[in-house]
Parts: C-alpha cells; structure tokens; sequence
C-alpha cells in the first residue's frame, strides 16, 4: 500500500493491534543516546499519538529524560506478535506542554499517581522498605487534597522525521515502506526486506 499519510497508516494498524493484542498495543522499546551517543533502550507505554508526533510519559530525572536534554533525538520500535506488523519511528524530541501533561496525570488512577510522587526513577534505592516509607508518606500527603502532577514528570513527544512499516512474509520476504518527511509531507518507498 502506497500512500503518503504515515500517521493515517499507524493509526490503522494500532487499532487493528489493539483487537487482538493479549498485551497494550502501546508498548514500545524506545531509544535513547547520551551525550557521548552511547544508545541505551526500554519499553514505555505510547499515551498518544496524532500529526504532532507519539507522547509517552516519564520522569523528568530518569535516565532517559536525562539522556533526551542532552540529546534531543529517539526512536521508537513497535511489535504487533498477533498482525505481524513492526513500526519503527525516528524524530526529535520536546516536552509535551504543562496542560496536555496534567490533564493525562489526572487521568490516571490514584496509585499510580502516587508511585510517580514516591519513585526517584533510575536514582539508586538502598532498601525497598525506603520506597514502600515514602508511597506511605505520599498517601497521607494526598489525603485530603489531590494528587496532582509533580513537577518532575510528564511527557515527551516525539515529532518523527522518519516511519518504517514492516510486514511479516513467507519465506522472509517481508514487505517494508520507508516514509520520510520533506517539505510539508511525506515521501514514501520501499525497502529491501
Ligand atoms: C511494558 C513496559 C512499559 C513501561 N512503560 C513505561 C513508561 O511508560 N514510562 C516509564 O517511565 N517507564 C516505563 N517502563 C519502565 C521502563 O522500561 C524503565 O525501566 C524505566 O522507565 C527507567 O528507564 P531509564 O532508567 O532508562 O530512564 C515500562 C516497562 C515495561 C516493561
């Protein structure tokens, strides 16, 4: 299928991930380098995706948080098991504003709002009983008032330049689109398998 809207094209294949993926269709392994261009990788959830780019969500002291203000660059790379499909996208990275990362932390049930409060991600935990103190400590804090976003975390999206679509065969002789964005759109070619 040959088209110039990749976006239009994810969304496809995310919905029809989604009907039978046994696993969130949002997981993704994404990409990260540091100063150095030394590259390091982990699952996230993907929480949105649409022309601007793809949001996922995370601490702003983690690793790769730290990694993307000095390297504003990822990739992220999906795999649907159940459609054979794998995407890859490539593209720069910024935070998503206060109001679009606030209006998903509200969304978020009340445990995981607290465990974002009480994880100093990627930092070294002595004790697990140090964590466990501090979730404690976080639930009487919020007791009475809500537990809004702390001002360490929230998202990032990344504004592809580039997005791979790859297609399971037989005799692996996968299908692969190349689109790649120029001008105000998108050029698409394939690839060899
Ligand atoms: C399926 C899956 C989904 C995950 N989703 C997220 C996520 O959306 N945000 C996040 O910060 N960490 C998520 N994690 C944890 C990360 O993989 C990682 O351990 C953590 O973010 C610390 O990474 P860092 O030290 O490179 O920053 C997820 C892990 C798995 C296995």
């Amino acid at each position: 299928m040959k088209e110039n809207d990749p976006i239009g094209r994810f969304e496809r294949e995310y919905a029809r991930a989604a009907e039978s993926e046994p696993f969130e269709g949002g997981r993704c392994a994404l990409a990260t380098a540091d100063a150095q261009g030394r590259p390091s990788v982990r699952f996230v959830l993907l929480k949105g995706f649409d022309a601007r780019g793809f949001v996922f969500y995370t601490n702003f002291d983690s690793r790769k948080a730290r990694d993307l203000e000095d390297n504003p660059h990822a990739a992220l790379v999906f795999h649907w098991h159940t459609t054979g499909v794998q995407v890859r996208v490539r593209g720069s990275v910024t935070r998503v504003s206060d109001e679009e990362a606030d209006a998903y932390f509200a969304s978020r049930d009340l445990g995981s709002r607290l465990s974002a409060w009480a994880s100093k991600q990627s930092a070294e935990l002595d004790d697990p009983k140090t964590l466990e103190a501090k979730v404690a400590k976080m639930k009487k804090r919020f007791e009475d008032v809500p537990a809004v976003r702390p001002p360490f975390w929230g998202g990032f999206r990344i504004t592809p330049d580039a997005i791979e679509f790859w297609e399971n065969r037989d005799d692996r002789l996968h299908d692969r689109w190349l689109y790649r964005r120029g001008g105000d759109g998108w050029s698409c070619v394939r690839l060899y398998p």
